[in-house]
């Protein structure tokens, strides 16, 4: 019989103040951290205590309402709510949703000015109603990314994933993982193969531990063993998440993503993007206009305590790259599947949720 998964780990959570499941100790040790400043957050956001794209824009909308709960007096509320959404938006540049998170909060923000009188403390618990409201919102944009990218898979597909696209990325079930979760669910028996994704294993500390937990096959690889898993016909489909997808459905994900893309095309496999629609980010025309970052030497030059290359030897580090939409198959988002990105396509879908 069927083992119906335990529930997904929750990346972050408030519970009279904001505490981030620390992902740089995972898999070894499960360990929570109070997040008790914006400074503090903006740092933990940098080093990837919290990560994944859906995941900081959630973590940098109670930002916000820390920020603003660190105003020294009360008239100041506004300005501190400006500071904070700075310093969060410049903590990583690639994932959108961070933007996302913190400009829907400083709507809030406004809206609640405009509105005139309120107690200090009924400013903070609207904002903070309101950051709730947007991780509950992200929980709800998972399931229906899940419930849409399931219907995808052949009966006991075998998925290829890179970094962690999880429930440790986002609010809710995964974007991704939440295809896999799904299918797993409805009693496909998938199975996944797992790219430790270099440089800093996200694939392999989190996706492994995090869909081992729940119960469902997971094998890892090295990244570079997924060309030859392409080859061996036994890779159904190749299912990642997105940081941030440009108006013509170029997508921008971790580093190494293009390259799987490459592979499957060559290979006749479907690449599946899944991603919310706060991902989509139609002032960026093209995938050029994507900002990537570019993150420390350190990270490629040695892990942990160990040195794997000289010093002096000059390192590129870029955390992620733009798979060009007509490599992509379809990108799944809560509203359904767009088959064959492209311009057309997603602007069609904006105004469908506007309308
Ligand atoms: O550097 P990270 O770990 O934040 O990179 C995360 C990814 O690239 C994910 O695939 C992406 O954010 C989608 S998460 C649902």
């Amino acid at each position: 019989m069927k083992r119906i998964p335990s529930p997904w780990p929750r990346a972050l959570e408030w519970n009279e103040g904001l505490f981030l499941l620390e992902q740089t100790l995972l898999p070894q040790k499960e360990v929570w951290i109070p997040i008790h400043s914006v400074p503090e957050l903006v740092q933990a956001i940098e080093r990837l205590a919290v990560r994944g794209a859906p995941a900081i824009g959630c973590a940098a909308a109670y930002g916000m309402v820390i920020g603003v709960q660190e105003a020294t007096t009360p008239d100041l509320w506004l300005e501190h709510l400006h500071k904070a959404g700075k310093a969060l938006s410049a903590s990583r540049p690639t994932a959108v949703n961070l933007q996302v998170g913190v400009q829907k909060m400083i709507e809030v923000g406004l809206q609640l000015a405009n509105q005139g009188h309120h107690s200090f403390h009924s400013w903070t618990s609207q904002l903070l109603d309101a950051a709730n409201q947007f991780h509950r919102e992200d929980e709800i944009l998972c399931e229906r990314i899940g419930a849409h990218g399931a219907a995808l898979l052949p009966d006991g597909a075998c998925i290829l994933t890179h970094c962690n696209a999880g429930a440790l990325a986002t609010g809710g079930m995964g974007t991704a993982l939440s295809v896999i979760y799904s299918a797993f669910q409805n009693g496909n028996p998938v199975t996944v193969l797992a790219d430790e994704t270099r440089p800093l294993l996200q694939g392999a500390r989190l996706t492994c531990w995090e869909l081992s937990r729940a119960g469902i096959p997971v094998t890892l690889q090295c990244d570079s063993a997924a060309a030859s898993a392409l080859a061996s016909g036994n890779v159904h489909a190749v299912v990642v998440g997105s940081d941030r997808i440009a108006r013509n459905g170029d997508v921008a994900n971790k580093i190494g993503t293009y390259g799987l893309a490459v592979l499957a095309h060559h290979h006749d496999v479907p690449f599946y993007v899944a991603a919310p629609t706060t991902t989509v980010d139609l002032n960026c025309p093209t995938g050029a206009t994507i900002p990537i970052e570019e993150r420390g030497a350190e990270e490629i030059l040695g892990f942990g305590n160990t040195v794997s290359a000289p010093g002096e030897v000059p390192v590129r580090n870029p955390a992620f790259d733009v798979t060009p939409a007509a490599l992509v198959t379809a990108i799944i988002t809560e509203h359904g599947v767009l088959h064959a990105p492209s311009e057309e396509k997603l602007l069609a879908q904006a105004e469908t949720k506007e309308g």
